[in-house]
């Protein structure tokens, strides 16, 4: 089988490695030509994603990446595994998926499957998408080819998760649609999750969503709460999670990043009001942990104050740039959000993180573009009046930090087993 992949990033790279494993030939498309360069010379961007995993399948030939979308006639599914962020106003920007829409529909052939995998409101691919190519290619979606929706799945930075063992939830435009995309990704996943309809299976990824942000909201809060209480919450979560049945842990931190949760869930709230329907639980769990990083700053003030410091004029150093542990992707990081306030309050912000050696031009923050991270050194340490941990990435050396490091100001529990002296960690 030869099928299309668009959209070669954190989701498309690793799922197109997965369809050649299990013997499908894959077209890998972008609009990023770099990517494309740097994929078919067997070159990886994504640091949990080996080279050679790309290299074996570019010299075994079934996997080859392109920016030409006239290469669709060649294939029997396209995938799309485009970007769906908020725009300036916080609303769905599905622009992603309607330009790949009308890249592929003059392509489009009878009897082909085109499957959605972006995070994205119901409506989507029935509604918005379908429309794109119906127009474009002249045929009728569920008639002359198949549609579907089956939302990606991806846990970066986890070495036990793995494409092909985790369930693959799927809705089709019609029973036929589902049929065949069940085939489709049969070929390389284990587990396949029907359900009645694309609505279903958009509706599926958003709950998944909301319900993590809903949750770290919760912890975020008593975390506040138990900290004026003097209770540690982390040591309550642990105790908690003894609970062998009704109880999940979910972790504080200096705020949510990422390109799913923080965002994925206004999608929801932006169609909800199409029905006249609220979502408050999102809308305040979004409010809370939105106001996590001025929280974080917060303690840091008192944290230097207690060292007789103001917030204006120290260096503080922002450990961790991802928005996770052990990952190299930093959209979205509260850790920017933290460097603003900082900077905002007079400080001098920096930050080390050993997977994101300088900071990309990104639309958000475009400010801090070309800063380098920091050396890991006892004198470079030394330098800073205050440490903020805000992502506790394995790589880095917490008791060298404990030994250089006068105060630190802990987001994540990462010096919980390290021996601190009285006063220097401020958990936050
Ligand atoms: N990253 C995750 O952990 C994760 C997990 C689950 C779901 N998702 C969802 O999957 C989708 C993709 O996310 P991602 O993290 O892989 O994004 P990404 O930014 O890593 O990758 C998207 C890729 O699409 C390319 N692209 C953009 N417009 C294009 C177009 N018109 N034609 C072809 N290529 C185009 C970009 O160049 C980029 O390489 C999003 O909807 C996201 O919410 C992501």
């Amino acid at each position: 089988m030869k099928i299309a992949i668009v959209g070669l990033g954190y989701v498309g790279l690793p799922l197109s490695l997965q369809f050649t494993r299990s013997g499908a030939s894959v077209l890998g498309l972008d609009i990023d030509a770099a990517k494309v360069a740097s994929l078919n010379q067997g070159r990886s961007y994504i640091k949990h994603i080996e080279s050679s995993a790309i290299a074996e399948a570019v010299k075994s030939g079934s996997f080859a990446a392109s920016t030409d979308f006239e290469r669709i006639q060649e294939v029997e599914a396209v995938i799309i595994c485009v970007p769906t962020p908020l725009n300036k106003n916080r609303e769905p920007d599905i622009s992603y998926i309607i330009d790949t829409g009308l890249c592929i529909a003059p392509h489009l052939q009878k009897g082909m499957l085109v499957s959605l995998e972006s995070t994205t409101y119901p409506g989507t691919t029935a509604e918005d998408l379908r429309a794109v190519l119906e127009s474009g290619s002249g045929l009728k979606a569920g008639v002359d080819f198949h549609l579907a929706f089956s939302p990606e799945r991806e846990d970066p930075g986890n070495a036990q998760s793995k494409v092909e063992i985790i369930p693959k939830v799927i809705g089709g435009y019609t029973p036929a649609c589902l049929e065949r995309a069940r085939a489709v990704y049969g070929l390389a996943i284990k587990t396949i999750v029907p359900v009645s309809s694309c609505r279903v299976a958009e509706a599926t990824k958003l709950l998944e969503n909301i319900f993590r942000s809903v949750n770290i909201a919760l912890v975020n809060e008593l975390k506040v709460v138990y900290s004026a209480m003097g209770i540690d919450v982390w040591e309550v979560i642990n105790a908690a999670k003894t609970k062998p049945f009704g109880f999940m842990a979910f972790y504080p931190g200096p705020g949510l990043g990422g390109h799913c949760i923080p965002i994925d869930p206004f999608y929801l709230t932006w169609k909800a009001r199409e029905y006249s329907q609220n979502t408050r639980f999102i809308e305040l769990a979004g409010e809370i942990n939105t106001a996590m990083p001025m929280h974080v700053v917060n303690r840091t003030a008192e944290a230097l104050n207690a060292r007789r410091k103001a917030v204006n004029g120290s260096r503080v150093l922002v450990a961790g740039l991802a928005y996770k542990p052990n990952v190299d992707d930093e959209r979205e990081s509260p850790s920017y959000t933290l460097m603003n306030l900082l900077k905002e309050r007079g400080a001098e912000p920096a930050y080390h993180d050993p997977y994101v050696p300088v900071i990309r031009p990104t639309r958000e923050h475009p400010h801090w573009a070309g800063m380098r991270s920091v050396n890991w050194d006892r004198p470079t340490v030394e330098g800073f009046d205050a440490v903020i941990i805000a992502t506790n990435h394995q790589a880095v050396n917490y008791q060298e930090l404990a030994d250089w490091s006068p105060c630190i100001v802990d987001t994540r529990n990462a010096m919980a087993p390290i021996k601190t002296k009285p006063g220097q960690v401020w958990k936050a």
